[in-house]
């Protein structure tokens, strides 16, 4: 079985300016691949790229074994495709919007309805289903694009920014979602949230300047932090100094950070050495020393640390 995106040394030139410079990459079922990257990295272009919106300098993009240039219909068929910013067709309501696009992705009847319906319900907005697009406020404008994605349950979902303007409470619901969908599908997403990223992908494309930087999941990404298994101490004012200088003294321990005190307890973060985990020799000490520490709190890693070191030296625009 081919991969279901195969996207191969695709390459998008607007002018003399190199937007996407070479990129390749397969996804297969049941991946949620996390798109990053600074703003003007290509992260949309590529997108738009791979669902047949902009036609590649050079390169190829298959989905489902369709090229999406010699087989558009078959590659869209497969695709739902949610772009950046708001739906067009500001004068229809939500649900003449789904229901045009029902009929373009050749529903009828009960038939259309019933998936109408369906999406709407998904994400929430039935509410508004009978308003003018334009007259919706930004996260339901977001939320009526997501809804057309996804109407003809596509084997592919590429979804720029699903997140983008949502309130809290529609974030966790389409993070849910995506969980939800993410077992028969295969999910491209954009985000500038890093926290999403860990929350809903299984692996992560961080892109900077048209290039991809790395590929990994988000696991491999924290790891790679300064704080990865660095171990957060608090501990009463009057014994931070010796724990502070017993706790240096431990083998795993690279070096100390002081943080601002918290609820009147002396606060620092203990960095360990490359790829070591210190939590088990800072509690054998803290315990064997008797310091009355209130808390040792493990770090999986900074993603915005991360983000930055992989993305500043080549950074966009
Ligand atoms: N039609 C176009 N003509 C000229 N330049 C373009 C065009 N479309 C995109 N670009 C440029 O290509 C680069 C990549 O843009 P793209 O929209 O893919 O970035 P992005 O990673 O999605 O950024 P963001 O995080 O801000 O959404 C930017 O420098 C942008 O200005
Ligand atoms: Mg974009």
């Amino acid at each position: 079985m081919p991969p279901m995106i195969e996207i191969r040394n695709l390459t998008k030139r607007f002018g003399p300016f190199t937007a996407v410079d070479n990129v390749s990459f397969q996804v297969d079922r049941g991946e949620v691949l996390g798109f990053l990257g600074p703003n003007g990295a290509g992260k949309s272009t590529t997108m738009k790229m791979l669902t047949g919106f902009l036609h590649p300098t050079s390169g190829s993009a298959q989905v489902c074994g369709h090229d999406i240039l010699e087989a558009p219909l078959e590659a869209k068929k497969v695709i739902g495709y949610l772009p950046e910013g708001a739906p067009l067709y500001p004068d229809m309501t939500p649900r003449t919007f789904l229901e045009f696009i029902a009929e373009v992705r050749g529903f009828s009847g009960a038939e259309k309805t019933r998936r109408v319906d369906d999406v709407i319900a998904k994400v929430n907005i039935a509410n508004v289903a009978s308003q003018r697009i334009e007259t919706l406020s930004k996260g339901f404008k977001r939320r009526v694009g997501l809804a057309q994605a996804i109407l003809h349950d596509p084997q592919v979902l590429v979804l720029d920014e699903p997140t983008d303007g949502l309130d809290p409470n529609q974030k966790h619901e389409v993070r849910n979602l995506i969980r939800a969908m993410a077992k028969e599908k295969v999910i491209v997403l954009s985000t500038h949230i890093l926290e999403e990223v860990e929350a809903v992908c299984s692996r992560t494309i961080i892109i900077a300047r048209g290039k991809v930087v790395i590929d990994c999941t988000p696991a491999e990404l924290a790891a790679r932090s300064r704080y990865h298994n660095a171990v957060t101490v608090s501990v009463a004012p009057d014994k931070a100094n010796a724990a502070r200088q017993g706790l240096a003294q431990l083998d795993g321990v690279q070096s100390i950070e002081d943080l601002p005190s918290k609820n009147g307890s002396t606060q620092f973060v203990l960095i360990p050495k490359p790829k070591r985990s210190i939590a088990v020799e800072v509690g054998q000490k803290v315990r064997e020393a008797r310091w009355e520490v209130d808390e040792l709190r493990v770090e999986n890693g900074r993603l915005d640390e991360v983000f930055r070191e992989l993305t500043q030296t080549t950074s966009s625009n």
